[in-house]
């Protein structure tokens, strides 16, 4: 018998920490030994000349969901993570989405039975809490239980946004239950009184989307998020960051030791609010909230990368056709406030990242390891499982050519969206081969995987969502007046 069922030969094996030249044996679905010159596999891939990079974890993207708008994105579970694997990402968390009077327990079965079909990689869900009566809240110990060890809220979108005594609820019921707490916070107050302003005064091509949601929207957001986080002791996950003022809120707090965790997005590092001021309303398909900001806002972003104050990119897929289906569902002539918000970017995101940061030198290839699947996998408890190359974790790999150049274009898309946002960019480095639990899932540019072959992840919360222990007086039981932590 073959010692391994799939050897990947003679490449050069990178880590969040480490670069080497070595083979890597696969068993069983899982990586089984790393070393040089090991025994022939009952398959071997030549890896000479090539990067062979953990496969991608991608954990903010909606799939197969209605928005906030009420609106159901492009994607299914099987069009989207056809479009991640081909981008070299193994590994999603989408949404299972409550609005609002729906039963949590149901939404998070029904997410599951679409995921089940569809998914041709490895998941696990979100939970988004839209409507957190009691019932909801009641139910968030159990389905933490049985794997679902994040939740996401939002502080805007009309139908979905949580006032602030409901985002203590949750950050009390995730406490108790040891889960995280994922947060789109911007300043609803801000925002719809811009919006209304400017819709009145007859501002409405897509460019003014990015004036609605002033910039001081965000640091306002995080700074009253912060403070929750820190009376009730519950860590929170800041997500898409998108303004300096944002990344220095979270540094400051995380100078004071509060548990606050940042993500960011291609669309943030790569586009700046111009994007949006095109002719008629071809704005539109860089329609996504938080909107994009300025060059010296991407600056901001890739310091607190490299610097840790954001420990996480993930792409916020949410991807809306570009006709009546999807951006122009509201109205064939949307003001910006019609416009759904959101863009694809399951595909493009480790290409975009791989190029910026290992080809063209802005961090390295550990960085963009560490940045786009170790620390990714580490922050939602699916390592060591998930994010790395070591023995015992899961074969989920990509070996990357890291000579290949390609021109981004509509046509490479594999998803749903029908356009590219990111198209007209060419990146240098390619995902050629991608492997999920040992079996090749895309080779020489075809898919190898079928529907359905994805599996649940199911975790807890992990010790990126437990409490620091450092009580607010308010909040300590030997000293309040009954406000009661557990
Ligand atoms: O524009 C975005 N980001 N759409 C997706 C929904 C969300 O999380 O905001
Ligand atoms: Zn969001
Ligand atoms: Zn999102």
């Amino acid at each position: 018998m073959q010692p391994f069922d799939l050897v990947i030969r003679g490449g050069t094996v990178a880590t969040a920490s480490d670069v080497m030249a070595c083979d890597v044996g696969i068993r069983g679905g899982r990586i089984v030994a790393l070393g040089e010159g090991l025994e022939g596999g009952a398959r071997d891939i030549d890896a000479k000349g090539k990067l062979v990079l953990p496969g991608g974890v991608d954990t903010h993207c909606h799939i197969e969901q209605l928005s906030g708008f009420g609106l159901m994105n492009s994607d299914t579970f099987e069009s989207a993570t056809r479009a991640a694997a081909f981008g070299g990402t193994t590994t999603v968390i989408p949404f299972a989405a409550q609005h609002g009077g729906m039963d949590l327990k149901t939404v998070v079965a029904d997410y599951h039975v679409l995921a089940e079909k569809g998914a041709l990689i490895d998941y696990a869900f979100h939970m988004i809490i839209a409507d957190p009566h009691e019932a909801t809240i009641a139910a968030i110990p159990d389905l933490v239980a049985a794997g679902h060890g994040s939740i996401k809220v939002f502080m805007t979108y009309d139908k979905m946004r949580l006032h602030d005594e409901q985002l203590l609820d949750v950050l009390m019921a995730a406490r108790q239950s040891g889960a995280m707490v994922c947060v789109h916070a911007e300043n609803h107050g801000i925002i719809t009184w811009m919006v209304n302003r400017l819709i009145e005064r007859g501002y409405t091509a897509p460019k003014y989307h990015a004036v609605s949601h002033a910039r001081l929207s965000e640091a306002e957001a995080f700074t009253r998020l912060i403070a929750f986080s820190e009376l009730i002791d519950q860590p929170v996950m800041i997500f898409h960051v998108s303004t300096a003022e944002g990344v220095e809120v979270i540094r400051q707090a995380r100078g004071r030791g509060v548990k606050v965790w940042g993500e960011t997005c291609p669309q943030y590092l790569f586009f700046t609010a111009d994007t949006l001021d095109k002719p008629g309303f071809d704005g539109g398909k860089w329609c996504f909230s938080p909107p994009a900001r300025s060059v010296a806002d991407q600056e901001a972003l890739w310091h607190g990368l490299a610097n840790g104050d954001l420990q996480t990119v993930s792409s916020d897929h949410a991807p809306y056709r570009f006709d009546e289906t999807g951006k122009f569902f509201f109205s064939k002539e949307p003001n910006f406030k019609q416009i759904p918000n959101g863009v694809g970017g399951l595909q493009w995101r480790l290409p975009l990242l791989f190029n910026e940061m290992v080809s063209n030198r802005r961090m390295d290839v550990n960085a963009f390891v560490r940045l786009t699947a170790t620390d990714a996998a580490k922050l939602y408890n699916l390592a060591p499982r998930k994010g790395s190359i070591a023995i015992g974790a899961d074969a989920d790999i990509a070996v990357w050519d890291p000579e290949r150049q390609v021109t981004l274009s509509d046509d490479l898309g594999r998803d749903e969206t029908g356009y590219n946002a990111y198209a007209g960019i060419t990146v240098k480095g390619w995902p050629e081969t991608v492997i999920l639990r040992g079996d090749v899932i895309v080779e020489n540019d075809h898919l190898k995987a079928k529907p359905g072959s994805g599996r649940f992840l199911p975790r807890g919360g992990g010790q990126a969502a437990k409490p620091t222990g450092r009580l607010a007086p308010e909040m300590d039981p030997a000293r309040n007046f009954g406000a009661e932590l557990y």
